[in-house]
């Protein structure tokens, strides 16, 4: 079950993301996102998305700001929110949201825009009947078994 994200943390991820997006190193698509997270510890990380002139590496805010939480050693994410300057929101793509489930598959989503719109979401209702480490768990203790 996802959980109730104070408010007061809802808005210093709203801000964190807007500021993000101005780091944004989108040249190609000229499309520029900040994302940020609210880790396990209670603390906040950012991320912008970063092109790359070979297109496919470029990375999705939303994976830039989980791996600069996993590299600060967080492996809980409650709440993502999504930044983008334009009218409508944007939810994170089909890859930011596989990334999101390996560390918040209860997690909160969240896109904001420059208008009132608004997206909040979960993850399970995101990414339903998702792949993630259980799998490999359970794949691995099958194997374990018929070993013996
Ligand atoms: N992008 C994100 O940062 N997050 C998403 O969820 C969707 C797409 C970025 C990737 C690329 O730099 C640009 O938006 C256009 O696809």
């Amino acid at each position: 079950m996802s959980v109730l994200i104070p408010a007061s943390a809802i808005r210093r991820l709203e801000t964190a993301a807007r500021r993000a997006a101005k780091a944004s190193y989108s040249p190609y698509s000229k499309f520029e996102v900040g994302a940020a997270v609210l880790a396990g510890s209670g603390r906040i990380y950012a991320g912008s998305n970063v092109e790359n002139a070979s297109y496919g590496l470029c990375n999705c805010a939303e994976r830039t700001a989980i791996f600069t939480a996993t590299t600060a050693g967080e492996r809980k994410v409650e709440a993502v929110v999504v930044y983008t300057p334009t009218a409508t929101p944007t939810m994170p793509c089909g890859a930011c949201r596989q990334v999101i489930n390996e560390f918040g598959p209860q997690a909160v989503v969240i896109a904001i825009c420059d208008s009132a719109e608004k997206i909040e979401s979960t993850l399970p209702a995101l990414l339903s009947q998702a792949f993630g480490p259980e799998n490999l768990i359970k794949a691995s203790t099958a194997a374990a078994r018929k070993a013996r």
